[in-house]
């Protein structure tokens, strides 16, 4: 169920694919075409999710089922306060994450169950799904390599959990085509902004 008045786009991909450059390219290109967007992300862009956000990725170890709780709860408290009332304004809302990161990690990753991870954030966000996902594909060999910084929890989570999620998000937009633009990170910079804005574009144009 998508929110009548704005567009709501959602970023995926595994850690290192590219997503803020692409996030940042395309508020840049709606702000051109003279639109209002809102940048957002997940977990942690609200006052409540700079604590979550903390203890999931810099905490002490928790268990699949605390983590999947906090990830939904940072979800819950986004939607409710930042995402829904931006849509309401008519806004275009571009979000580095969101509920197929769940799915993907929680779910498949931590094996806590595709389905029931969905339910729990479909329940969180009084169902709210994204207009357009953009999954960002990348090895997440490669993925990783480009990550210079300190990795926090679930980036230490081992080959095999990194090949799992990405399997597990290219599963998920072969189950959902007409949701999801799914693009190979490797190719240019300027050419994956050009398919995105594209896309959006008939988007909006609808
Ligand atoms: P993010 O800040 O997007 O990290 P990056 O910029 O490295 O992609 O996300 C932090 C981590 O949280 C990332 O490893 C993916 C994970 N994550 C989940 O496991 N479940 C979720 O629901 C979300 C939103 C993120």
């Amino acid at each position: 169920m998508s929110v009548a008045a704005g567009l709501f786009v959602s970023f995926e991909g595994g850690d290192g694919a590219g997503k803020s450059t692409q996030v940042r390219a395309l508020a840049d290109w709606l702000t051109g075409q003279g639109r209002t967007v809102l940048l957002t992300f997940e977990p942690g862009d609200t006052e409540l999710g700079r604590t979550l956000r903390a203890a999931v990725l810099h905490g002490e170890d928790v268990d699949p089922r605390t983590e999947a709780l906090l990830y939904a709860t940072d979800r819950a408290h986004h939607v409710a306060s930042v995402v829904r009332p931006a849509l309401a304004r008519g806004e275009v809302v571009i979000t580095d994450r969101y509920l197929d990161s769940s799915v993907a990690y929680q779910g498949v990753g931590r094996g806590l169950g595709a389905q029931t991870i969905e339910q729990l954030s479909l329940w969180a966000t009084g169902g709210l799904l994204p207009d357009l996902t953009v999954l960002l594909d990348l090895d997440p060999t490669a993925g990783l390599a480009r990550i210079t910084r300190e990795p926090d929890r679930l980036e230490r989570g081992g080959d095999e959990f990194h090949a799992t999620t990405r399997q597990a998000f290219l599963d998920r937009a072969a189950a959902d085509p007409g949701r999801f633009l799914v693009l190979d990170a490797t190719r240019p910079v300027a050419d994956l902004a050009a398919q995105i804005a594209q896309r959006v574009g008939q988007l909006l144009a609808r």
